[in-house]
């Protein structure tokens, strides 16, 4: 008998991805999967049904999940889909446990081996499987796309027979995945390009893609590979590096975040102020509470002499490509989860561990829902909480 797929529709209106693309349903076949699409599943990216030729489409998500081993999705999925699926049965999605408690209780609640797409370990032999960064790498990319058609000025220098413009300067703030591919492509387009991180690893980073590193002398290298909140002293010192490069910018990009935490604040009011007029910013952490004074999630505000956008949910906008890189980072994970013909889980494998947030009716990670939800553990999931 052959393991069950459903890949479900996306109810956010602002999501417009899909979880399983057509270039990946023959792997999945071959996985020993049969696979059953909600209608229209597929349209945001652009897919029709109909480009989906190997698999059965399903019109009821409800129905279609009662009886699937597994389910896909982009986002965590509406309680009531939850609710149909069948004790046991695996989701693979997005999860954001935090943001999500009564969601995560649900699936605890209906024994769902939960694996939570934004919790793959940043491991090298995880990499297929790293959907936050396949993601951030797309949204790093648009960004400076976006703050181009935003600049009343061109990126490149520009001779012309009246003269040459000069290149626009470009600041990126939190240089993680999406960070250095917005580096990488205002670079492209012709700017001189500055990054600035709290992890001083990112300075070489930053050289690599041309771009000058602004060192401010804050080393806030935290757990995992990732950043820690910097102590008011440590912001007082970078604030003052920092305001000079920001008022000399034309273009900012911001893209930093800390793990558990709010957006960290990086431009004030102040700083903004003080911003040649007609400059833009775009802040990437829209999703986090953003990390410059005045963004309006969703919104494109004007702030002093400042044009500041902080669009939510990027990869969205890039929907086909974004679903592309998803459903191959899901492909590579059940490849891991899928063993001759069934669902295996080895709960001593790092990455299982690592990305499994609910199991047989217990939260397996710390800080998921509070520390007193979090059940026996084996080691390697205690090594990967962060
Ligand atoms: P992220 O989305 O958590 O944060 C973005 C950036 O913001 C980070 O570079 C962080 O250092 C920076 N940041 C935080 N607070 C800041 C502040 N106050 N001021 C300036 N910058 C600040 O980062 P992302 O992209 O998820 O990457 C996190 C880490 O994981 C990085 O070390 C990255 O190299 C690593 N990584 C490793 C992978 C692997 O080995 N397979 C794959 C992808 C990422």
């Amino acid at each position: 008998m052959s393991i069950k797929i459903a890949v479900l529709r996306e109810t956010d209106a602002d999501e417009r991805r899909v979880a399983i693309v057509p270039s990946t349903l023959s792997g999945l076949t071959k996985l020993g999967a049969s696979v059953a699409i909600q209608a229209g599943a597929g349209l945001g990216a652009h897919y029709a049904d109909a480009d989906y030729a190997d698999a059965t489409i399903a019109n009821d998500p409800v129905a279609m999940v009662t009886d699937a081993d597994v389910v896909l999705a982009v986002q965590p999925p509406p309680s009531d889909v939850v609710a149909a699926m069948r004790p046991g049965a695996a989701l693979v999605s997005f999860v954001y446990a935090n943001r999500e408690p009564a969601l995560v209780e649900q699936l605890r609640d209906r024994r769902i081996s939960t694996f939570a797409m934004e919790k793959v370990p940043r491991i090298s032999r995880a990499q297929a499987m790293d959907a936050l960064s396949s993601q951030a790498a797309l949204a790093g990319y648009y960004a400076p796309l976006l703050g181009a058609v935003h600049l009343p000025r061109i990126l490149p220098m520009m001779t012309t027979a009246v003269g040459s413009l000069r290149a626009a300067r470009v600041l990126v703030m939190g240089l993680g995945v999406a960070g250095l591919q917005a580096l990488t492509t205002a670079h492209r387009l012709g700017a001189i390009t500055e990054g600035y991180d709290v992890r001083p690893e990112t300075r070489e980073q930053a050289q690599s893609v041309g771009a000058k590193f602004v060192d401010t002398g804050v080393d806030a290298r935290g757990e995992g590979g990732y950043a820690r909140a910097l102590t008011a002293e440590e912001q007082a010192k970078a604030h003052e590096v920092l305001t000079r490069h920001i008022q000399q910018a034309d273009l900012i990009v911001t893209t930093a975040s800390v793990p558990g935490r709010a957006a960290p604040r990086l431009i004030d009011h102040a700083q903004i102020a003080g911003m040649k007029p007609g400059s833009v910013i775009v802040d990437l952490a829209a999703d986090g509470g953003c990390n410059c004074e005045g963004a309006v999630p969703g919104q494109t505000v004007r702030v002093g002499p400042v044009t500041i956008l902080a669009p939510p949910n990027v990869p969205s906008l890039l929907a086909q490509h974004a679903s592309e890189l998803y459903a191959k980072n899901v492909f590579h994970l059940l490849g891991l989860i899928l063993k001759d013909g069934t669902v295996s889980l080895d709960l001593d494998d790092a990455v299982i561990a690592g990305t499994l947030l609910t199991h047989a009716g217990e939260i397996r990670h710390v800080g998921a829902m509070g520390d007193a939800e979090a059940s026996s553990r084996s080691p390697a999931v205690a090594e990967m909480q962060t």
